[in-house]
């Protein structure tokens, strides 16, 4: 394995590169290996998400190998990790992509949003530089959706684009973020301001790596699985209700079947409106208008993002009711079902916060034209997105939401 310094020059980014470590791993055997991941070999499906000329397949298997369907015949490929998952599943996710023909220079960024930048963006197109990359290389993104983001916009942009192997090891990532090409990273200003639409080539997906993910990241991924059920497939939400304690805890044969079907319902909407113009993909914002402005609201960190969105969907799901889309029995499943895995359903807030994540609302880059709209139930499984609401409406759910 090509090894590459990463030398620092600019004194002032000295101490923000100790937080944003980037390690060129010297020595492969600092990994973990755990090659459990490589020989258990159970399943293997294909989702295919169809973009013409950039179609790509999503490969669900308890394996890693071979990571790549196209040779890597001696390419070099940038694997980008976190400092979580790196000593968890780096070495054998290198492994994969050796046995695929690929040369592999893994890079790894400090765990955590706040990597999510432009100055570890630019950290990184100095690795790929070091590293050798050219037009024929690729970058990998293995971890949750933060490497995801932040390696895919490394990939789309650096020398205009290099091809992109998502491995997500997030369940948040694997359902969501490693679908559907949007990457990007954060500005002071706010999340995701700068970034773009950038396909992956391939994405890779191996359930068996959720059984390292801290159960409060575990939790927060199964909101936007409800999600997908409450606003496409209304089967399938029906069966997550039924699966509930073992859904909590992370059944074999169960969660790859899960993902497989949240990716599929995904790279059907991305498919249709891969750029979020026709109103499809809006659908996926379901409980994340009112999601994000508390995600903001309570500071970010506070609150996980499928947490706020879980808050958000309830929200969503009793303003529906009172459209006439949902019943009073499908709001209370909705509220068990997120209870029994143990996500909120309600906002601890004085009642004063209210103005103040109404404001928030408003301003979610979501609202369109300046009047606030909503992605709406019509019933489980189908959803409508710009709806209008009143005031009087936000306010009185509001009032059942908080306390
Ligand atoms: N591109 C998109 O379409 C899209 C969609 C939704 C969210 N996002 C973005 O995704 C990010 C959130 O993603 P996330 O929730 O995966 O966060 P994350 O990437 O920070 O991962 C969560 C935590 O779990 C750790 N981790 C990941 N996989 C692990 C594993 N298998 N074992 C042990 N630890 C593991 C990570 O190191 C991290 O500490 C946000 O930046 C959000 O903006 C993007
Ligand atoms: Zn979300």
């Amino acid at each position: 394995m090509p090894v590459h310094e990463c030398k620092i020059t600019d004194n002032e980014r000295v101490l923000e590169t100790v937080r944003y470590v980037l390690s060129i791993h010297h020595n492969r055997s600092s990994f973990l290996i755990n090659n459990k991941y490589i020989t258990n070999s159970l399943n293997n499906e294909y989702i295919n998400v169809d973009l013409g000329d950039r179609s790509y397949a999503i490969r669900i298997a308890t394996d890693f190998g071979p990571l790549s369907a196209l040779p890597g015949n001696g390419r070099k490929t940038l694997l980008i990790s976190d400092t979580n998952v790196s000593p968890l599943y780096g070495n054998v996710c290198a492994a994969a992509l050796q046995a695929a023909g690929f040369t592999v220079i893994p890079a790894t960024v400090a765990a955590g949003e706040p990597s999510k930048n432009l100055h570890v963006t630019e950290v990184l197109y100095n690795a790929c530089a070091a590293a050798g990359l050219d037009r024929s290389s690729s970058i990998t993104a293995l971890g949750g959706g933060v490497v995801g983001d932040l390696a895919g916009f490394v990939a789309a942009t650096y020398l205009r684009g290099l091809d992109f192997i998502q491995v997500p090891t997030s369940l948040l990532a694997m359902v969501d973020s490693s679908v559907g090409g949007k990457t990007g990273v954060n500005l002071e200003a706010g999340k995701n301001l700068v970034g773009c639409f950038y396909q992956p080539t391939e994405v890779v997906i191996n359930p068996e790596t959720l059984k390292t993910l801290p159960e409060r990241e575990y939790r927060s991924g199964l909101a936007e699985v409800f999600k997908y059920g409450l606003i496409l497939d209304g089967d399938f939400y029906r069966r997550l209700s039924d699966a509930g304690e073992a859904l909590r805890e992370r059944h074999d044969g169960l969660l790859a079947g899960v993902i497989a079907r949240c990716c599929a319902l995904k790279a059907d909407v991305v498919a249709s409106d891969e750029h979020e113009r026709g109103g499809q993909r809006a659908l996926l914002n379901f409980g994340h208008t009112f999601g994000h402005a508390i995600e903001a609201w309570s500071g970010y960190g506070r609150m996980l993002h499928g947490e706020a969105v879980a808050i958000g969907m309830v929200f969503a799901a009793r303003l529906s009711q009172r459209y006439g889309g949902l019943n009073g029995d499908d709001v209370e499943l909705l509220e068990q079902n997120l209870t029994a895995v143990g996500l909120p359903i309600r906002l601890q807030a004085e009642a004063d916060a209210w103005p103040d994540i109404r404001q928030r609302m408003q301003s979610d880059k979501k609202s369109a034209g300046g009047s606030l709209r909503f992605v709406l139930l019509d019933g489980i499984g189908s959803a409508a997105a710009n709806r209008r609401v009143t005031e009087s409406d936000l306010t009185e759910v509001w009032n059942v939401i908080s306390h």
